[in-house]
């Protein structure tokens, strides 16, 4: 379904986290309704947006894509009720259950050459939190490079694909999961710590709400990053910083042990490690914690 709100527009692991829950209800949520999530969209939103609401699609970053390719990317937003190959970074798939959880991606063209993006995701990382935060009221942090964490359970991530430049503009394609209320059943596949907002907030959360809330900081935040970049975003993603302070190892040959020490204003993640502060600007980051991995 598609939405022209106003005058312009109405494998491998599975990463949203892993479940340590065994009692978890299904709260029941309203459908994604494009009507509901235009009619909290600010005037600058409904300026920016091209509102898609799909029931089930392979995933919201292709029908981005798609869009994209027919020279209309820029301002589209995908939503749908349910993924089939949802995917996250480094391969893994993305667990997208029907009517559970927020599915979206956003199409964007950046004027600034690519350099200025290597912050993107973590930037987004912020905006998405501060949405999802106003909305249920829950205390959000930032686990680099881009998963949203309540306490020590991941509830979201962002998978930006970067699609190349054209006309001097950087196409890249902006995915968001969230966990909203999500059964334990729905769930049993993630193999990792994972909560949804309705249990980090106790709160049943309206999809359409938390849509129209993203939607609107998705559109204050890219039009900022297009006049200043990403840094006043990653002073913010510093505010929200999980890993700050803690033991951590990230994968890779060789691994880099140390302390996480903030990130960069690339957005890499700064470690203090035995041999002195180092930048990793890829990779996963675990927690140390008692002599293990977290
Ligand atoms: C991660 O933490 O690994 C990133 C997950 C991103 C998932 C979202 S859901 C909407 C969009 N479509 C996808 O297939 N992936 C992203």
């Amino acid at each position: 379904m598609t939405v022209k709100p106003a005058q312009k527009k109405a494998v491998g692991e599975n990463d949203n986290g892993g479940s340590s829950r065994g009692m978890m209800r299904r709260v029941n949520t309203l459908s994604l309704n494009p009507t509901a999530i235009s009619a909290r969209l600010t005037a600058q939103s409904i300026a920016i947006w091209q509102l898609v609401v799909k029931p089930v699609v392979t995933s919201t970053n292709d029908i981005v894509r798609d869009y994209d390719a027919k020279g209309e990317g820029h301002g589209v937003a995908v939503m749908a009720e349910e993924q089939t190959r949802g995917r996250g970074r480094r391969g893994r798939i993305w667990h997208s259950p029907a009517g559970a959880n927020l599915y979206c991606s956003s199409g964007w063209h950046f004027s600034g050459p690519v350099e200025a993006l290597s912050g993107l995701s973590l930037a987004v990382g912020a905006m998405v939190a501060e949405a999802a935060m106003e909305v249920c009221g829950a205390d959000l942090q930032l686990k680099w490079p881009n998963d949203l964490y309540a306490g020590d359970q991941k509830v979201g991530g962002v998978l930006i694909e970067m699609l190349g430049a054209r006309d001097n503009a950087q196409s890249a394609v902006i995915g968001i999961g969230l966990n909203v209320s999500m059964s334990a059943d729905d769930g049993a596949p993630i193999d990792r710590p994972w909560t949804d907002l309705a249990t980090a907030s106790g709160q049943n959360i309206d999809r359409n709400e938390l849509a129209s809330a993203v939607l609107n900081q998705l559109a204050e935040g890219l039009v900022q990053i297009d006049q200043q970049g990403c840094v006043p975003w990653l002073n913010l993603w510093r505010q929200r910083d999980y890993l700050k302070g803690r033991s951590i190892v990230i994968d890779g040959s060789p691994p880099v042990a140390g302390i996480a020490a903030g990130v960069s204003d690339s957005g890499a993640l700064l470690i203090e490690t035995e041999s002195g502060r180092q930048e990793v600007s890829g990779g996963e980051a675990s927690v140390l914690e008692m002599g293990a991995l977290r």
